[in-house]
């Protein structure tokens, strides 16, 4: 990706954050989407009393785009920070969301986790889950068959 690319998505990450709920943790992350189309669907994590309920950011991003009929996505970028502190790294998603994508994505997602605009991570969601357990895994298993 090229790095205007990377920091376009990582400008729309921190606008998302700004829409982050969370009045228990008070740590507010945002993420940005990018899809094969060049769409951009954004979230931020949403969190609640029962606690379990929490979508993270990254999630939120992800069924939005999904729930609008899109597919294929190429990157991810993810914000995030305790509320009034400097930005800090965070290492997300978080196991739940690197699944909830792998679904999608499999390994070749780009995952950007980003500080700043200048100063940011970028990996692939294989190096995040390695041996990820997708749709492939519930497809028949021919070499298993009798004979
Ligand atoms: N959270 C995210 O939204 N994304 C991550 O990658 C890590 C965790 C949220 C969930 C919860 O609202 C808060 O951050 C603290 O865990």
């Amino acid at each position: 990706m090229e790095k205007e690319e990377i920091q376009a998505l990582i400008r729309q990450a921190f606008q998302a954050r700004t829409f982050a709920y969370t009045p228990y943790s008070h740590f507010r992350v945002g993420a940005a989407l990018l899809a094969r189309n060049g769409k951009v669907y954004t979230g931020c994590n949403i969190e609640n009393a029962g606690y379990t309920p929490t979508n993270c950011a990254e999630r939120t991003a992800l069924f939005k785009a999904v729930s609008e009929g899109e597919r294929h996505f190429t990157a991810i970028a993810i914000v995030g920070s305790m509320e009034g502190e400097v930005n800090r790294l965070v290492t997300g998603p978080c196991g739940v969301c690197r699944q909830a994508l792998y679904e999608f994505t499999g390994p070749d997602l780009t995952v950007i986790m980003a500080r700043t605009e200048e100063d940011y991570i970028v990996t692939t969601l294989g190096a995040l889950l390695p041996y990820g357990f997708g749709p492939a895994n519930l497809e028949a298993d021919d070499s298993q068959s009798p004979t």
